[in-house]
């Protein structure tokens, strides 16, 4: 089990600190908000009460192990989380090992930009007659998506090959462009269930299929969703996921709009940038579930440390009191480095003998007391190992702590109107049909 240090946000040393009594005083309010999730279960928990999903992915096994290379093609909710169980969950130097040393498990490539440099970059690693792609579109109509999608499927049949070989489709089980393609040229598809959004669609087939040509037992990773569900069960202080939500909810109040994420590993980085995405577009509204406008959101950031120790840390700890900082940490590498004894120098010897994992972690606990002593809130989250159960865990904990917030702000945690504009804009731009209107407004306030 992942294990929750809260005990630094209840700190006196914290001007204007909450308190156990001020978190208690809404137990009443979170039991409820608990019980009504527990009874209408948002279909990112369903899921992981199902076999379908799963099975679903292990069905397609002959068809992916035939292949060296899986690149997916999506963006946002449709490849975050692929990239963070990626990073998370094998070595971060994966795709530079050879079939053998995979187990002829399938290197995994994330295309979630445009960038024509990014996109041929990977392009240009790979053999396609090797390759599989998964184009993953909840909506099956993302600029983004659709024209990576687009543009190897060019270069599929500019090699003469079969695209219902390469393609794989994660798509609405209905709806959508790729649903329509799908049909009519009988091309493998997997179904993203209709009552899952992007940002909390890892543990269905968006994430799990990638996950699963790589090797990942994706099993595991429910079994630690699971986990993460019991423990929302449970009472006020012994819920992970309530007492994320509340203490965020209560230092958003007292003008805390940042909510810093710092791992402590470079696996666990690629966690704190799925939350980001996770808190950032579920919870920045302008309206409320009455309809008055709010305009609430607390701010989420991703570290590194110790990287970020030598440019974010002078800030988080002399700058604006505006900061709520969460540490992830391991208590386990799956590799350490002892560090030699190379010189006999006394600036030298407190390293030398050394693990790196040490070192890593004392700074960890330096970083956070010094946190504590200029006055700033933070929770630290320890994974006693980085593997499938543990991250599982991780998502559940966070995508429940998202919809008790989303309560708590009294926002609909699952929409995103906010990014329609930017998306209609582009689209007239782009010469789509039926978005003339835009292309007007665009084009009056530009300044040539
Ligand atoms: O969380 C979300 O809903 C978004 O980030 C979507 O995942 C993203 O916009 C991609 O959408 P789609 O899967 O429809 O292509």
């Amino acid at each position: 089990m992942l294990k929750f240090d809260f005990t630094n946000l209840f700190s006196n040393k914290v001007p204007n600190n909450i308190t156990l009594d001020e978190v208690k005083s809404y137990e009443n309010k979170i039991n409820q908000i608990i019980k009504e999730i527990d009874t209408n279960r948002p279909g990112f928990v369903e899921t992981i009460f199902s076999r379908k999903w799963i099975d679903s992915v292990l069905d397609l096994k002959d068809t992916i192990f035939q292949f060296d290379n899986l690149v997916v093609l999506g963006i946002g909710g449709s490849a975050l989380g692929n990239i963070a169980l990626q990073n998370t969950l094998k070595p971060l130097n994966w795709n530079f090992l050879s079939k053998e040393e995979r187990n002829r498990k399938l290197r995994i490539f994330v295309i979630d930009n445009v960038d024509p440099d990014f996109v041929a970059s990977i392009l240009d690693t790979i053999d396609i007659r090797k390759t599989l792609f998964n184009v993953i579109s909840k909506s099956g109509s993302t600029a983004e998506a659709m024209s990576n999608y687009l543009i190897a499927r060019g270069i599929i049949e500019t090699y003469g090959l079969d695209p219902k070989k390469h393609l794989i489709f994660t798509t609405d089980p209905e709806k959508g462009v790729l649903r329509k393609i799908a049909n009519e040229e009988n091309i493998k598809t997997l179904e993203i269930p209709q009552n899952v959004g992007g940002r909390f669609s890892v543990l269905t087939p968006v994430g799990l299929l990638s996950a699963y040509a790589a090797g990942i037992n994706i099993e595991a990773l429910y079994d630690g969703a699971k986990i993460a569900y019991s423990r929302f069960l449970k009472p006020l202080f012994e819920n992970p996921a309530a007492l994320i939500a509340i203490t965020h909810y209560l230092y958003y109040n007292k003008g805390r709009n940042i909510s810093v994420m710092m791992a402590y590993s470079n696996r666990l980085y690629h966690l704190a940038d799925w939350y980001r995405q996770l808190w950032a577009e579920s919870l920045g509204k302008k309206l409320d579930k009455d309809g008055n406008i709010v305009n609430v959101g607390q701010t989420p950031v991703k570290a590194l440390g110790a990287v970020d120790q030598h440019s974010q840390v002078q800030l988080y700890n002399e700058g604006p009191d505006d900061k709520i900082i969460t540490f992830l940490k391991t208590e386990k590498f799956n590799r350490d480095i002892k560090i030699p004894n190379v010189h006999e120098e006394e600036a030298l010897s407190y390293l030398q003998g050394k693990y790196l994992s040490e070192l890593l972690n004392n700074e960890q606990l330096g970083t956070e007391s010094a946190i504590l002593e200029h006055g700033k809130p933070s929770l630290k989250i320890t994974f006693p190992v980085i593997d499938e159960v543990h991250v599982g865990e991780f998502f559940m904990h966070y995508e429940l702590a998202t919809a008790i917030a989303g309560e708590l702000f009294n926002i609909n945690p699952y929409d995103q109107p906010g990014v329609e504009l930017g998306k209609k804009i582009t689209y007239a731009l782009m010469g789509r049909p039926g978005y003339d209107d835009h292309k007007i407004n665009i084009e009056e306030k530009r300044i040539e």
